[in-house]
């Protein structure tokens, strides 16, 4: 079953309206590939969702970096699941290392967000990943497993969820993973989901990668057979993202 090869760009609390506009400008001159071979998800902060989405080509989607866990309400500070629906922001990135570490979002917290989101009709790109302590002390796998189980036991479709593994050790580090490295992961995955879930969404969830994702590393990372894509964080506000989408190329040659 195809998957078709998947390209988020995360800003995470980055930019200015200027500094905005530069982008999308650089976004709407790429020469990439077509839809049928790339989606292109831009996922700037809450503030600069409407005129993202307003501004750029239509062939790129925008995402939210976060939504509630519930209907909206007495929450202050927080921006609803249904507010994005209202705007039509079609994606929304959950369970980022960020928020794990620095919020305190457990894997509980972060599952019944995803199931919030995907019943209000959203589309999810959930993160999971491991610190270089769980690294090294051998846990890669019963950590991301954990963290994948704790969305399974509350979804039921996975048609609209992209799986994110971020190793938190590369993330903004420079240290991105060996292609190997993230192919074993990704492989672990999909076979967890096949065991767990179904060989069918084991066969077709995207499982993409993020952590330290530049234009000089895209290509060999996006050659490993279950590499479905990137998020990407820092190289998402430079013109070489446009190479990173490129990299879906390599994919469809492959
Ligand atoms: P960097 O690409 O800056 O390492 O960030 C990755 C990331 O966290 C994307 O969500």
């Amino acid at each position: 079953m195809a998957r078709k090869f998947f390209v988020g760009g995360n800003w995470k609390c980055n930019g200015t309206t200027e500094e905005v506009k530069k982008i999308v400008s650089t976004l709407n001159a790429g020469d990439v590939p077509s839809q049928d071979v790339v989606e292109v998800v831009i996922s700037p902060p809450f503030v600069f969702l409407p005129v993202v989405k307003s501004s750029l080509r239509s062939d790129f989607h925008v995402a939210a970096q976060n939504c509630w866990i519930k209907k909206g309400g007495a929450y202050t500070g927080e921006i609803s699941a249904e507010m994005l629906v209202n705007l039509e922001i079609p994606w929304v990135i959950l369970g980022h290392s960020e928020r794990r570490s620095l919020l305190g979002e457990s894997s509980e917290f972060v599952g019944d967000k995803v199931a919030y989101a995907l019943s209000q009709g959203l589309n999810v790109i959930a993160c999971i990943g491991e610190t270089l302590e769980q690294r090294e002390a051998g846990s890669t796998m019963a950590v991301v497993a954990a963290q994948t189980k704790a969305i399974a036991e509350r979804i039921t479709d996975w048609t609209k969820v992209v799986l994110a593994y971020e190793p938190v050790w590369a993330i903004g580090t420079g240290k991105v993973a060996t292609p190997a490295q993230a192919q074993e992961v990704h492989f672990e995955l999909r076979k967890w989901l096949q065991a767990n879930v179904s060989p069918q969404v084991s066969a077709s969830t995207r499982i993409i990668y993020g952590g330290s994702v530049s234009g000089g590393n895209c290509k060999e990372l996006a050659a490993q057979p279950d590499l479905d894509g990137f998020l990407v964080g820092g190289a998402s506000l430079k013109p070489e993202f446009i190479d990173i989408i490129k990299s879906a190329e390599v994919k469809k040659s492959a």
